[in-house]
């Protein structure tokens, strides 16, 4: 896919908005997707892009302000080509993670949430990326880079300035930013399947499991009377219980108003 250049939201791009706001029961539920669509056609989350998703869901302005200076992954300010978000949460700090963040700083001559002189690198500290089985990770617009090492972090960066193709160890081969971005805004670009989808990290409870002949019990829930129940038995119980609950609620409102009425007449 060609990248678009174009600052300003294309026709193209609010039809695009249009078609995510109809894959949802309710529009309003496409406001993440819409707002990923946006960085994608205009590398960051412009106040043209908020204005466009507040006419089409029927939100304000605000509202779409709101969500989009809420969650990180959404940017105001211009990203550079590649997105580089090194983890420095406990588990990947501990393991290299700070060192790695660092090395990168000085090695680009960038700090925290800045972009290379070149445009080519976005650096970012991240928060846990739920790979810690594989810390301290890595990430070049959203692909994972496992078990990363200073000098693998600058080799990947200086790949990515160079032009060099660059292949996530546990997804797809690297394209930019705002290629990513459309991707999860919901539109595929026939990468999904590249690369495997699992490292050994993650798998190896299941290589043990298959190795000993380990199965998932049968799912069963606990009751609170009748000790350990089937799913279906466990909703039943729920729904007695919740219907209990009502009525009482509503006999006690009832006796308040009982207990009111008679002071009243007193
Ligand atoms: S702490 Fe880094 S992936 Fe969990």
């Amino acid at each position: 896919m060609t990248e678009q250049v174009s600052d300003a939201l294309s026709q193209t791009t609010l039809d695009e908005l249009r078609e995510l706001a109809g894959r949802y029961p309710q529009a309003r539920s496409a406001l993440l997707p819409m707002l990923h669509l946006v960085q994608s056609a205009q590398g960051r989350v412009t106040t043209e892009g908020i204005a466009a998703c507040a006419e089409i869901l029927d939100l304000t302005e605000a509202e779409v302000s709101a969500v989009a200076t809420f969650y990180t992954m959404y940017k105001r300010r211009p990203m550079g080509t590649h997105h580089v978000g090194v983890c420095t949460n406990t588990l990947c700090a501990i393991m290299g993670g700070d060192e790695i963040f660092e090395r990168l700083c000085g090695h680009l001559d960038v700090g925290n949430d800045e972009t290379t002189e070149d445009g080519q690198i976005t650096l970012e500290r991240v928060e846990c990326n739920a790979a810690c089985d594989f810390a301290p990770v890595m990430m070049v617009n959203w692909e994972f880079f496992d078990n990363q090492t200073p000098e693998s972090a600058i080799e990947i960066v200086d790949k990515l300035r160079a032009g060099e193709t660059v292949a996530s160890p546990r997804g797809a081969t690297i394209t930019s930013w705002r290629e990513a971005e459309r991707v999860i805004a919901g539109f595929e670009d026939g990468r999904v399947d590249e690369g495997p989808a699992a490292g050994p990290a993650s798998l190896a409870g299941l290589q043990i499991a298959r190795e000993r002949g380990w199965e998932a019990p049968p799912f069963q829930a606990e009751g609170p009377q009748s000790g350990r129940v089937s799913k279906s038995e466990a909703v039943a119980e729920a729904d007695t219980r919740r219907a209990e609950t009502e009525t009482v609620t509503e006999q006690s409102a009832a006796d308040v108003r009982s207990e009111e009425t008679e002071a009243t007449d007193d």
